[in-house]
């Protein structure tokens, strides 16, 4: 039951990671100014979030199937919720893909878009004309760093979250003027079933179609330099989860939120260059030629970032 007052906060894939954090945090805020309607495809999932959820369960959370894909499930599930009446609805499911073009096939690549690009655009068009009625609403929306700087051998994970991100940049002009605000969470790195997916996925591959010197640059080139920064610049899903809760809470949200603020100089090269060959030739040097000094590069980087960039981001602290 929703107490009076409380807002009422629908997040998608909640099963795990930073859907399953945010929704446990909101559920405990001390004030209870929330009540959570957490949600996932399989509710065979539960477990972990029902026990981090402890006794929040129940009272200011509850759960409630959804799949993203779905347009069938997603009416269903909002059609449940008491006078469909949704205050803040938290777009974080997603998957991802990484490899080399050639041995993915067109069918995977149009489900990352199905759940990354179209799953959001599903659920926003659900609750958008009650916010919009009402003249009051919250969007938030889990992008990436990678909806905003592609990065190379994830082509077509970063163009799902870039099209997400013109989207809602276009979106959120029209939605204003109905006082319905909507923000972007764009976290580098962070440490979830999303790394331990992609890094299992990758193990079983053997990238049919795609030739040796490509397979190669990918296995002990890129992936190494990947799990390298993953170690030394993760985030954890609470990071994210506190970033979501003070967006929430801000009288004025921003628009984009970048969580890490080591990504706050490789987005600013982007906007300092407008031919873009800036950022295309930085990548290239930084795999290609200092691939094997990623290790210290990015340690080096982790620990002479000054505290001055926090202030471009949305910090967890
Ligand atoms: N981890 C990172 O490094 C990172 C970085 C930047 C952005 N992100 C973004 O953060 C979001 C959350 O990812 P995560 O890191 O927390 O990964 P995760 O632990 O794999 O969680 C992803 C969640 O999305 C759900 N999901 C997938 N397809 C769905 C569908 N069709 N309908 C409903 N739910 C679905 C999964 O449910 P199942 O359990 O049913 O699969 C799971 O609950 C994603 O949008 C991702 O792109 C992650």
């Amino acid at each position: 039951m929703v107490s009076p007052g409380q807002k009422v906060v629908l997040i998608t894939g909640c099963s795990s990671g930073i859907g399953l954090r945010i929704a446990v945090m909101l559920a405990k805020d001390e004030k209870k100014r929330y009540h959570v309607i957490a949600t996932m495809r399989d509710l065979k999932r539960k477990d972990k979030l029902v026990e981090a959820a402890g006794d929040t369960y129940g009272k200011t959370l509850s759960l409630a199937v959804l799949d993203v894909c779905s347009d069938e499930s997603v009416k269903q599930c909002i059609n449940g919720i008491e006078n469909r009446h949704v205050d803040i609805l938290i777009n974080n499911a997603g998957i991802g893909l990484v490899g080399p073009l050639e041995s993915i096939s067109i069918e995977e690549m149009k489900k990352v878009f199905e759940t990354n690009f179209f799953g959001v655009v599903r659920m926003i068009k659900e609750v958008m004309p009650d916010m919009k009625k009402r003249k009051d609403g919250r969007i938030i929306v889990v992008s990436s760093v990678m909806g905003l700087q592609g990065v190379v051998f994830n082509d077509v994970y970063s163009a799902s979250k870039f099209a997400m991100e013109g989207f809602c940049e276009s979106l959120a002009v029209q939605l204003l003027k109905f006082n319905v605000i909507v923000s972007m969470i764009e976290p580098g790195p962070v440490h979830t079933e999303f790394e331990v997916k992609m890094i299992q996925e990758v193990k079983q591959r053997d990238f049919p179609g795609a030739d040796a010197e490509t397979v190669r640059l990918f296995k002990e080139v890129y992936l190494p330099s990947s799990v390298d920064i993953f170690e030394a610049l993760g985030q954890t899903p609470d990071d994210i989860a506190r970033c979501t809760k003070k967006v929430i809470e801000a009288s004025s949200p921003r628009f984009r939120n970048l969580t890490n603020a080591l990504y706050t100089p490789i987005v600013a090269m982007k906007y300092a260059d407008e031919t873009g060959t800036m950022s295309v030739h930085a990548f290239y040097h930084l795999l290609f030629n200092l691939g094997p000094l990623m290790h210290v590069s990015v340690m080096a980087m982790k620990y002479l970032t000054c505290g001055c960039l926090r202030r471009r981001t949305i910090s967890p602290n």
